[in-house]
């Protein structure tokens, strides 16, 4: 099935933050664009915000001036709803209320054409509930896109119980025709971004409460090893924690309050408070004028005690840290592993090892050595600025200042966490890969669907999936199965998928 053709009329119901963005994105991509609002003058004032935002660009010389007044004159305001009626596709944008949607497309219903496809932006109702009042619910489609409209490159196309495979099929053509990145999705709770991403604020708040490291180390970690663009908490300050936190609970009652999606009563706290963030000047961070900065907890510079490394066994990131050694002029020995175990590095007192879902203290105990010391996922151990690294209870004070002086001598700025499972950066990647996995298992999309989502809704550096695949899905299952041993919680049970995947060796994207 082709996309939409460009001569065809498209409506926008709505023309506030995403009514506007959305219309611009039609009228950028050729179409004539009716845009409507409730609101006396909002459908003018809309089209004249989109026309300020373009005068930007072609100030800044990003667009040319005639681009600019051709799609400008492709947009029109209507005054009634009955001025749609030429439409063939409309995408509605107003207020996120089942009954008020239901009761536009009803009368949207008696004014448009048999064929003419109707679309909702809605971010977190079903497709299905709102289907059930239109008299051909086979029409009806989400087109969920994300804010800003014209810069995000996502598109969620989402089927109701109802909807028609062929006209969804239309609109992901018609989305990827206009530049996006359409992924299809069923209609469940949180689709997939809202979803998958649940536990990249989850796992934040969970270290943050057990006390593993404070909001600006959990976000320095994030950002500088993890590689993703915010840490968790300055996100939630700029989402605002009544709308993240409306979400949560939403995906948490949806799914029959599975524990997977438990909402944390710190943030619950900000919200009960008014600290919403940003929009409040206050949230995990305090945006005032004079505000005390926090900065991350940074370990001071140390001398290395020893002059060469052990590395013991294998690992996919050993030749980096090979590399990066080499670089230090740290002299290295190589032994191989005895059992296949994973990775050890000796520097000193210290005994490291990637973190794998058990504390350093468990480790210790288990393997009778007091001088662990783990280390967190990094994207890129290359790349990475920042490494998060705690020791075993039992360890000694030397085992901890080898640990801390060999990463430094790697270049790298170390953060000592308090000894936490899974640390920060391995235990949210594995429950992001978790979840998204489980979005596959339960048939709500496709694996490369959620990887796309992931990336162009939220701008992850990595697809959850195609990361726990580079990482080796048997190691993802291994710290999930550690992190449900240790916390005996259903949150963390492994999705049966990954499982799968671990056990056959087949690719998961
Ligand atoms: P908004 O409050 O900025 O704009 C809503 C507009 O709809 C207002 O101009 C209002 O006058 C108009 N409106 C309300 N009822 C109407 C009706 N019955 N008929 C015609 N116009 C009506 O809201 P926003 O943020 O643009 O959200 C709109 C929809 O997009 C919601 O369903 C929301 O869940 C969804 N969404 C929002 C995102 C965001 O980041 N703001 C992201 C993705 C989806």
């Amino acid at each position: 099935m082709a996309s939409l053709g460009q001569d065809k009329i498209v409506a926008v119901i709505g023309a506030g933050t995403m009514g506007a963005g959305v219309a611009q994105v039609a009228a950028a991509a050729g179409h004539p664009v009716l845009l409507f609002d409730v609101a006396e003058g909002a459908a003018l004032k809309g089209i004249q915000g989109i026309a300020v935002g373009l005068d930007k660009l072609v100030v800044k010389g990003k667009m040319p001036a005639q681009e600019r007044d051709a799609l400008v004159a492709r947009l029109t305001p209507a005054s009634t709803l009955s001025e749609l009626a030429p439409a063939a596709l409309v995408i509605e944008a107003i207020v996120e209320k089942l009954e008020v949607k239901q009761s536009l497309f009803k009368q949207l219903e008696a004014i448009v054409a048999q064929d003419t496809i109707i679309a909702s932006n809605t971010s977190s109702l079903s497709i299905t509930a709102i289907g059930s009042a239109l008299q051909h619910p086979e029409r009806l489609v989400g087109m969920h896109f994300f804010n800003p409209a014209p810069i995000m490159k996502l598109v969620e196309v989402i089927s109701g119980l109802a909807t028609d495979k062929a006209i969804a099929h239309t609109v992901l053509d018609t989305a990827n025709a206009w530049g996006k990145q359409a992924v299809h999705a069923r209609s469940t709770p949180g689709f997939i971004v809202n979803r998958v991403a649940r536990p990249f604020y989850a796992e934040g708040l969970r270290v943050l409460q057990e006390g593993g490291a404070d909001v600006a180390t959990i976000d320095a970690l994030m950002r500088e090893s993890g590689g993703f663009r915010m840490g968790p908490f300055e996100l939630m300050d700029l989402i605002g924690h009544d709308v993240n936190y409306a979400v949560t609970c939403s995906v948490h009652a949806a799914y029959y309050y599975d524990p997977r999606f438990t909402p944390s009563l710190i943030q619950k706290e900000l919200v009960d408070a008014g600290f919403l963030g940003r929009k409040t000047g206050r949230g995990f961070y305090d945006y005032s004028a004079n505000a005390h900065k926090l900065e991350p907890q940074t370990a001071p510079t140390l001398t290395p005690s020893f002059e060469s490394v052990t590395l013991i066994g294998d690992a996919p990131f050993a030749p980096t840290l090979v590399d990066l050694l080499t670089k230090a002029g740290i002299s290295i020995e190589r032994e191989a592993s005895e059992d296949g175990a994973e990775l050890i590095l000796l520097a000193g007192d210290a005994i490291m090892s990637l973190t794998d879902g058990r504390t350093a203290t468990q480790i210790a105990e288990e393997e009778g050595e007091r001088d662990i010391v783990l280390f967190d996922l990094a994207l890129d151990y290359a790349k990475a600025t920042r490494i998060g690294i705690a020791a075993a209870d039992q360890a000694t004070p030397q085992a901890l200042q080898d640990a801390t002086a060999f990463w430094q001598a790697l270049g790298k700025q170390v953060s000592i966490l308090n000894d936490i499972a899974g640390l920060c950066v391995m235990r949210t990647v594995c429950m992001l890969a978790n979840e998204g996995a489980d979005a596959v298992n339960q048939q709500v999309c496709n694996a490369q669907a959620v990887d796309i989502a992931m990336q162009g809704g939220v701008n992850y550096p990595k697809g959850p999936l195609a990361w726990a695949q580079s990482l080796g899905v048997g190691r993802v299952v291994n710290v999930l199965d550690q992190l449900a041993t240790g916390y005996g919680e259903d949150r963390y049970r492994t999705s049966p998928l990954l499982l799968r995947h671990a056990l056959s060796g087949r690719a998961l994207v």
